[in-house]
């Protein structure tokens, strides 16, 4: 079985890569990098270009014409970003996709499994979500990924595509392997303060702790790239059989029961050596809950539950960390 990744040169898309490869999924990566790694792509069938790019895609497909699905991570990621600049964000991650399931469907190829965001969904009381929740998205990138879902599902009601979304939460870790992991040097998220916590030897600041959970903490759903990864692989595997009957469908990857913002620092300090200390503080203007997954839909139709813990995802991060640099600079 061959794939095209889309952004397969990024920090999902490549460990996407890797899973596909150790299961026997040959992977053909395009990326245009304007965020990738050309390094991620590697050893691999690598084409430099837009996914809007119709003659790029039609090259690919006319040199690998056993491509039977596409991965579609390919986009801009960065919310503030998406914020300042929002025709760039509609302009690269919807109009570009609407241009590339043309050239998909040019190109006869319609199994489109498509990396789409837990955070775009309206948390309930205690942050859960399923894939029936309200979607209300808070900025500009998480609506790019709104729009898209329904412009998909509009494209698969009427023609050949069919689409499985895939809602990931808040991926932590890298390559076990530690072949790819994040390009940056912190994750935006409380994972990222806590590195720098542990860095600086200042306090890490609980912002909120009168929310309804456990704790009083905010929640977050952390979910480990190389679970991730292998939902892709299952997804691919059985792509028509999860499909069914349906045009299009969207998969939530999460834990079933979220990490508060204390939880998080305990896993922290149970990986390393010297223990980050906290300060609780108000919650922060714009602050929220967060969310996690509470649906069992994953392992009904993927039969996929998360092997990695969190502790084992901020591990990984950590040991990234380590030889990032390194491993970009090779
Ligand atoms: N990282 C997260 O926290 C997270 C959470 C939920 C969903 N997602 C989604 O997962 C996907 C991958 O995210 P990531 O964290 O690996 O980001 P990333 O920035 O590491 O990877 C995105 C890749 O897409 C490439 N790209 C962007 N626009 C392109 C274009 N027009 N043509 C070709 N290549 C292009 C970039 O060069 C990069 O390699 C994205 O669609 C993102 O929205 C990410």
């Amino acid at each position: 079985m061959k794939v095209l990744i889309t952004g397969g040169a990024g920090f999902i898309g490549s460990t996407v890569a890797s899973a596909c490869d150790e299961a026997g999924i040959t992977p053909v990566i395009l990326d245009s990098l304007v965020t990738g790694q050309r390094k991620f792509g590697r050893g691999r069938h690598f084409y430099e270009g837009d996914i809007a790019d119709g003659t790029v895609l039609d090259k690919i497909f006319g040199e690998h014409p056993d491509i039977t699905a596409v991965v579609h991570c390919a986009a801009l990621i960065v919310v503030p970003d998406s914020v300042l600049d929002p025709v760039r964000y509609y302009e690269a991650n919807v109009a570009k996709s609407l241009e590339l399931v043309q050239h998909l469907l040019r190109n006869g190829c319609s199994r489109l499994l498509f990396s789409s965001t837990g955070s775009f969904y309206q948390p309930g009381v205690d942050g859960s979500v399923n894939e029936d929740s309200a979607i209300a998205p808070e900025s500009p990138y998480a609506r790019t990924k709104a729009v898209c879902e329904g412009m998909f599902a509009d494209i698969a009601a009427g023609t050949p595509l069919r689409v499985v979304s895939l809602r990931y939460f808040n991926p932590i870790g890298a390559d076990p392997q530690l072949r790819t992991g994040l390009q940056t040097r912190y994750p935006t998220h409380a994972l990222g303060k806590l590195i720098e916590a542990h860095e600086t030897g200042e306090p890490f600041q609980v912002t909120g702790t009168d929310y309804a959970t456990r704790d009083g903490s905010g929640i977050r759903d952390y979910i480990h790239v190389w679970d991730l990864a292998s939902a892709h692989v299952t997804a691919l595997t059985a792509f028509d059989q999860i499909v069914g009957h349906a045009t299009s469908l969207a998969i939530n990857l999460g834990t079933g029961t979220g990490t508060t913002v204390r939880e998080l620092v305990a896993a922290f300090n149970s990986v390393v050596e010297e223990p980050v200390t906290t300060v609780d503080a108000p919650r922060r203007p714009g602050d929220v809950i967060g969310a996690f997954s509470r649906s069992d839909r994953a392992k009904q139709l993927l039969d996929w539950e998360p092997r990695y813990t969190v502790a084992d995802g901020i591990a990984d991060s950590l040991r990234w960390s380590a030889v990032r640099d390194s491993v970009l600079a090779d």
